[in-house]
């Protein structure tokens, strides 16, 4: 097993989750980044809406590749690497791993070191065959994935990089290209994508995945409210700003908001920031595709669209991407 290979000196995490919330919350649109919803207790609320009735997200993807797995398997070569950037515990990978049997290697793809061992540790034990070579990394970010590519010889294999979860839909369309590109570097010329993404459906389905009636989504979203709190000596009332769920037609996503129920004011770190009555701090973007907009986004990226998976509502697609040569 490789040695975990640090690529970046990173910030800690405390000095560039102060700048995001400070630099957020000085926009016009208050806003504050998606990615800071993953602490111990977001992760697990996280986990908690994945088994909601309401958000069919995780459990159709979940269905999709059950039932596909055979044929997805049929379009992969013998003697796979599959990499997973941001595997998070490896969960999802599991998943697709006890379905192909024709997987040689995992690269587990992380920007968190502890994440990274946690998955070694999961998943060794469950594929005792399989060869592990962890990578740390933050997959967002081009000049470290062009770097890493080249670094790790990706090319002498034949590489499947798997992004499932919908969480491409977290990004705006430019970022999302940017990062399809990455992911281009990372599987080399002969390589696969296979990515999942949600679809655009009856708006009302949408709403309610994210807006949940025993509340869980509002408590995720609330979350970041308090991680500002514990982490930054923010000064947030919890009971002063209310859930809510947007979609937003124009951008094609569902948007996640903050409303302040009253004009109040909040301390961060020293910095003061005001709120009117009404006023929203937009939290989350969940971009919803439909299979032509996803292929020409994926079309920017110079990767073609080879197959689609969906389930029978059509609210879910694993999407498999070939590089254009
Ligand atoms: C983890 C990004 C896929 O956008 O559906 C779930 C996050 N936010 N409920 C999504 C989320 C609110 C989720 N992703």
């Amino acid at each position: 097993m490789s040695q975990l290979k640090v690529v970046s000196e990173q910030h800690t995490t405390d000095e560039s989750f102060l700048n995001d919330v400070l630099d957020g919350l000085s926009q016009q649109q208050k806003s504050l980044p998606c990615k800071y919803f993953y602490d111990d207790r977001g992760a697990a609320l996280f986990e908690q809406i994945t088994a909601l009735s309401e958000y069919y997200v995780t459990r159709t993807e979940l269905a999709i590749l059950e039932q596909y797995s055979h044929d997805i398997a049929k379009m992969l070569p013998e003697n796979l690497s599959i990499i997973e950037p941001g595997c998070g515990s490896g969960k999802k990978v599991a998943y697709l791993l006890a379905h192909l049997a024709n997987v040689k290697t995992f690269v587990p793809f992380e920007i968190s070191k502890e994440m990274l061992n946690y998955s070694l540790a999961h998943l060794s034990p469950l594929f005792p065959e399989l060869v592990i070579s962890p990578l740390l990394g933050d997959f967002t970010h081009s000049q470290m994935v062009k770097q890493l590519a080249k670094d790790t010889a990706l090319d002498n294999q034949t590489n499947l990089v798997y992004f499932p979860g919908s969480t491409l839909g977290n990004f705006a369309p430019i970022k999302a290209i940017e990062i399809m590109k990455n992911f281009h570097r990372l599987c080399g010329l002969n390589g696969y994508v296979l990515i999942g993404i949600d679809l655009v459906k009856e708006r009302q389905v949408l709403l309610d995945a994210y807006d949940d009636k025993a509340e869980v989504t509002a408590q995720f979203n609330k979350n970041l409210l308090q991680r500002i709190n514990n982490e930054l000596n923010g000064t947030f009332n919890l009971s002063g700003f209310n859930h809510q769920s947007r979609f937003n037609e124009q951008h094609s996503r569902i948007e996640m908001h903050l409303v302040s129920q009253c004009e109040q004011s909040v301390v961060i770190n020293n910095h003061l920031f005001e709120f009117a009555q009404g006023e929203s701090i937009h939290t989350e973007n969940s971009h919803k595709y439909t299979v032509d907009s996803f292929a020409q986004l994926a079309e920017q990226a110079n990767l073609t669209l080879a197959h689609t998976w969906q389930d029978c509502n059509n609210y879910f697609a694993l999407c498999l991407l070939r590089p254009q040569n």
